[in-house]
């Protein structure tokens, strides 16, 4: 198996040495690896990271490769053309996107950076996989290359309705760089559909049920909805130091209800409008005053991007307000962290919470919410339509994020659950996240890649 992703699945701490990487892709593709044995193929991220990296060293069962890049490259391909503009294309937020011509000059020399070592890697019989929007044109450059070659690419972000798509100047060029694949997966139908019609309509290739007729192939394009690591998410929150942790928390806030959010701190994740929600909900309802309180966590991420920095400014300066007005005596009703925490310390909050609000702008799936749901005891899932997510999850809370006063009685609704609703709901939801589990997600996938391709 052959893995190419932007980022390695390892980062380097001071303390631990190489621990996983932080985020959803990183997160749910380690152990797939491991499992298969391969190499995984990345950018090389900080000159000190080896750009050759067997893992785990005492007993490797995987190569971690790291393609070195110029500061501008990396600037360019990583921060501009992924980040300012295929992140915010994708998610919907027009606002920002930053267009320039370099970006893609210098994606277009990554990307063939990317195919060139997987092409050196490749073995015959080997399966390439492909991940998310950093690196769409490379099936196309490894088909020139290894034309019989099994290519898959999995697109962990959501696929925007063609019409916003085609605002890409460059939509058609990296449309056919995925086309080079037999098989692309999404997380829902949805997508499935989007990326169909992005296809038939901008470069008038023929579709036939969910496959795209492209250069005398067929390109099957899938719904994968991915999962979570459940077994290790229900375990890390029944040990004891996590259960005595959850009600050491829970005591410090001196609160009735405790409600959560958990997220890089992401323009899509919806982190300002869920503050003002919460402001808005405890001006409408006072009797809640010193009763309930929200407690945000938020993972820095793209902190060279100024669009991020604006908005740590203005999350700083809501949570701020917010205190400033309503806090009394011991009660503090927003307490917010900027830093990351390991597993075991997310599923402490994931336990304490009563309620787990998560109410992204757009997010292509969003695995926060499978993890509250594997962590929690019974707690309440409130979830933006808007995610991949809410395709999946019927049994939550389902709000527009976009809509605050929705967002508000969203709150009362979960605050006020009959307990044997929320006993109900909450057994739903356990069972689909049972049934989405990354190693299923990843079995099902590698069975998807090892039907042959057709000739058309
Ligand atoms: P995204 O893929 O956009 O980052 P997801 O919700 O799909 O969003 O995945 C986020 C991943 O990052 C989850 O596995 C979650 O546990 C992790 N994560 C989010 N916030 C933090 C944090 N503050 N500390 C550590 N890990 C975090
Ligand atoms: C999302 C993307 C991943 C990305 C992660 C973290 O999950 O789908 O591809 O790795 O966010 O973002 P970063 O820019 O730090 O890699």
């Amino acid at each position: 198996m052959i893995i190419a992703a932007n980022r390695a699945p390892l980062r380097y701490t001071e303390d631990e040495g190489w621990v996983p990487a932080i985020g959803g892709l990183a997160t749910a593709l380690l152990p797939v690896l491991q499992e298969q044995g391969g190499v995984w193929i990345a950018m090389q991220e900080d000159a000190k990271a080896p750009t050759r990296q067997p893992y785990p060293p005492e007993a490797p069962d995987l190569e971690i490769q790291r393609i070195p890049l110029s500061a501008q490259e990396r600037t360019h391909y990583y921060l501009g053309m992924s980040n300012r503009v295929l992140w915010p294309i994708c998610h919907y937020m027009l606002q920002h996107l930053e267009l320039e011509r370099a970006y893609m000059e210098a994606y277009r020399t990554v990307n063939r950076r990317f195919a060139e070592a997987i092409v050196r890697a490749y073995r015959p019989g080997d399966f390439i996989w492909v991940h998310d929007y950093h690196l769409m044109l490379v099936p196309h450059l490894i088909r020139q290359a290894i034309p019989d070659a099994n290519i898959s690419f999995f697109w962990h972000i959501p696929w925007p309705a063609m019409e916003v798509y085609r605002i890409l100047p460059w939509s058609r060029e990296l449309l056919q760089g995925m086309l080079g694949c037999d098989l692309i997966g999404f997380h829902v139908e949805e997508y499935v559909e989007n990326f169909l019609e992005s296809a038939r309509y901008l470069l008038g290739a023929e579709i036939e049920d969910n496959r795209v007729l492209w250069e005398g192939r067929e390109v099957r394009v899938e719904a994968h909805p991915i999962g979570i690591d459940v077994a290790r998410f229900e375990q890390l929150s029944e040990r004891e130091d996590v259960r005595r942790e959850a009600e050491r928390l829970r005591e410090e806030m001196h609160a009735e209800w405790l409600l959560i959010g958990i997220d890089r701190l992401d323009y899509t994740k919806g982190i300002l409008s869920r503050l003002q929600a919460f402001e808005q909900f405890l001006k409408e309802y006072p009797a809640y005053h010193g009763r309930v309180t929200f407690y945000q966590v938020a993972t820095p991420s793209r902190t060279q991007l100024e669009s991020y920095q604006q908005l740590k400014r203005e999350v700083d300066e809501a949570v701020g307000r917010i205190n400033g007005f309503f806090a009394r005596d011991s009660w503090v009703p927003v307490h917010y962290r900027y830093r990351t925490y390991t597993q075991e310390e997310l599923c402490v909050f994931y336990r304490a919470a009563d309620v787990a609000l998560i109410t992204p702008l757009r997010d292509g799936m969003n695995l926060v919410t499978q993890e509250f749901i594997a962590a929690s005891r019974s707690g309440v899932l409130v979830l933006s339509e808007l995610t991949g997510a809410a395709h999946l999850l019927r049994e939550a809370v389902l709000v527009n994020p976009y809509d605050r006063d929705g967002m508000v009685q969203a709150i009362r609704t979960a605050l006020e659950m009959p307990v044997e609703e929320r006993i109900e709901r909450f057994r739903f939801l356990k069972r689909t996240v049972r049934e989405l589990d990354v190693h299923r997600w990843a079995r099902r996938f590698l069975e998807a890649m090892q039907q042959r391709p057709s000739e058309v």
